[in-house]
């Protein structure tokens, strides 16, 4: 994920200030970097690709002397890794910084195009700085221009902006999941992507929220709405300790990751959906004669991923049409598999280290299938022995229940169904398409469902002495149920139990009695009607529903004590959103009760033993 810094002071340091924030950010994953200096009045850029490293050795040639400047370290969505691609982009006197996806982004190349406009990179950034130079062009300061340029914009973004006709300022805007905080220093201001970047020179910040904009100069800093209405915004004294900075304010890392999901999947999907008609996978190696004979597909994993690969079969089989097992771990290699080479085996790990996953992938390698690991891990022990890898690339996952990993897995895997889906000539080029653009909009609707944290902090409050849970779904929503289930026994020790819907009258339903909470996942239109009978018979009983539906949805309150409403999605990304709550679900009602939410008694991140 991107990482922005920025600097405006009286001393000559734009460039060591930056180059340190940019270090500070490196942990978020990056594939090129670069900065921009206004020195001597004009903005020079220096670009790299690869680490840091090569930054500073290109500036150890060359440095830059100025007392404003911009810095990015960039993980590609739009274009490879180059340094065309790289940050700042610069048109006419304005270079432009950028976090996140613009969605309209191939609209406003064409328009741009059409009015003469010509790109050096293939980046949405771009078109931003183009957008803005027009305005420039047109008589209109920096920060108006900025202001009207965004206008233009659909996405979810974190933007810095300098330039050399308005020398004294730098110009930031906001919106969506991107965040993006000013540190207050004397005479001098700082822009970073998070707090910690910032903690070695200042501990007072201001932080941007949705649609605003900030005009930070010297002397102080302005906010106004997207609209121009001033923002009185307090400032935050940060008084962390180093691990919590390192938790980038949040009360545990488990929140922080919650809260990362919007860009673990945005960081997953970017770089292999950079078209809009097709899907870049090259790094997974298949080959089109192999797919087009496969006999079958064998998923397996342990505890969260293995929930993955439970929606994983269910997108695999219906977009791929390949037959598909999903196993665990930990039981595959003592059932005799019936594995060839016209198999292929897809263990998901976060890891990479798990003892079950790792014997599994090797017992059936040796039975001839071709692996391909989903894995979040470089150099652990699944990547290096599979065949092939996809990375999620969700960023280090510390909290020990999984949260972020496992939607990045998800995503991983219908990446890969389509993927097969167009190697063996079944995906209509419309529906690829759609597809395509439904995934691009997931990161922006998992944002908008992070917004139920405190409605959902307020349903667990009513739960919270609840003895026993049981979670209920169908179709995609079973395995949403079993996450819902586990997350909830792992973070707070209360017993739950996750079942398919159906098998709800087999069992369970001798467990109903009165005020037994049960979580139904009912967002999945096509199951809908089955599932809400299943809350009627729980009702019935005594028990106390928590159904999680469709925003819009006007009928699950007749049915349900109360109800979670997440954005509308197709059902795979439907299971993604409903997951959401649930974390919150299990990681309030474990801090209610004061449980280690991050390391959870007697549990292990990565269980290396069998
Ligand atoms: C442990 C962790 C879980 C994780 C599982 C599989 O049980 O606590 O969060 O889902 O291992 O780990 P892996 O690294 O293979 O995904």
């Amino acid at each position: 994920m991107c990482g922005i810094v920025g600097y405006i002071g009286h001393s000559e340091r734009a460039q060591d200030v930056i180059l340190d924030g940019l270090r500070r950010l490196e942990y978020r994953g990056y594939d090129s970097a670069g900065l921009a200096v206004l020195q001597d009045g004009k903005l020079r850029v220096v670009r790299t690709v690869g680490k840091l490293v090569n930054l500073e050795s290109a500036l150890r040639d060359v440095p830059l002397g100025g007392t404003i400047g911009i810095g990015h370290t960039r993980w590609a969505t739009h274009g490879k890794p180059s340094e065309q691609n790289a940050h700042p982009h610069v048109a006419g006197t304005v270079a432009v910084i950028g976090n996140g996806i613009i969605e309209n982004f191939h609209t406003l190349r064409e328009e741009l195009s059409g009015r003469g406009c010509e790109f050096k990179s293939d980046t949405d950034t771009e078109i931003i700085s183009h957008l803005i130079d027009e305005q420039r062009k047109q008589g209109k300061g920096l920060l108006a221009a900025v202001r009207a340029a965004i206008q233009h914009l659909d996405g979810s973004y974190a933007i810095a902006v300098i330039d050399e006709e308005d020398p004294e300022e730098i110009v930031i805007a906001k919106n969506g999941g991107n965040p993006i905080i000013v540190g207050l220093g004397e005479g001098e201001q700082f822009v970073a992507s998070d707090i910690p970047t910032i903690l070695p020179y200042t501990r007072t910040v201001l932080i941007l929220h949705d649609e605003e904009i900030g005009r930070i100069r010297r002397e102080g800093v302005e906010i106004t709405t997207f609209e121009g209405a001033p923002i009185a915004r307090e400032t935050r004294h940060i008084q962390w300790d180093p691990v919590q900075a390192e938790k980038g304010g949040y009360d545990r890392f488990m929140q922080k990751e919650i809260f990362e999901q919007p860009r673990a999947i945005s960081d997953t999907i970017g770089p292999r959906l950079q078209n809009e008609d097709r899907i870049d996978l090259d790094e997974i190696e298949l080959d089109p004669g192999f797919v087009r004979n496969l006999q079958g597909i064998q998923l397996v994993a342990c505890g969260t991923a293995w929930h993955a690969g439970l929606l994983g079969r269910l997108l695999i089989e219906r977009i791929a049409r390949i037959r598909c097992d999903v196993d665990l771990a930990s039981e595959f290699r003592y059932r005799d598999p019936l594995l060839t080479a016209e198999h292929m085996l897809i263990p998901i790990s976060q890891s990479g280290e798990t003892a079950d996953t790792i014997g599994a992938m090797r017992h059936g390698m040796a039975l001839g299938a071709r692996s391909l690991a989903i894995c979040n891990v470089h150099e652990s022990t699944i990547t290096r022995e599979a065949n092939s890898v996809f990375y999620t690339h969700a960023g280090p996952e510390i909290g020990v229940a999984s949260s972020k990993c496992f939607t990045a897995q998800v995503v991983a895997l219908h990446l890969i169904a389509l993927e097969l889906a167009s190697l063996r000539g079944i995906l209509t080029p419309d529906r690829l398409r759609d597809e395509i653009e439904a995934l691009r909009r997931l990161p922006r609707l998992v944002e908008e469902t992070l917004g139920l944290w405190s409605h959902v902090e307020a349903i667990a409050r009513k739960y919270v002495n609840a003895r026993d849970f049981l979670f209920l779904g169908r179709g995609y929503g079973f395995p949403v149920a079993l996450e819902g289930a586990l997350k909830l026994k792992e973070l707070s020790y209360v017993h739950a139990e996750g079942y398919a819907s159906g098998e709800m009258k087999h069992g369970p339903i001798a467990l109903i009695d009165d005020g037994l909470p049960v979580v139904i996942v009912a967002n999945q239109p096509s199951v809908y009607q089955k599932v809400i009978s299943n809350a009627q018979e729980v009702r019935a009983r005594g028990g106390a529903v928590i159904a999680v539906v469709e925003q819009g949805n006007r009928d699950a309150s007749n049915h349900a004590d109360d109800v979670i409403a997440v954005p509308a999605a197709p059902e795979a990304h439907g299971a993604v959103l409903a997951t959401i709550p649930l974390q919150m679900l299990a990681y309030h009602i474990a801090t209610m009760k004061g449980t280690d939410v991050d390391q959870p008694r007697n549990l292990a991140k990565s269980v290396t033993v069998e």
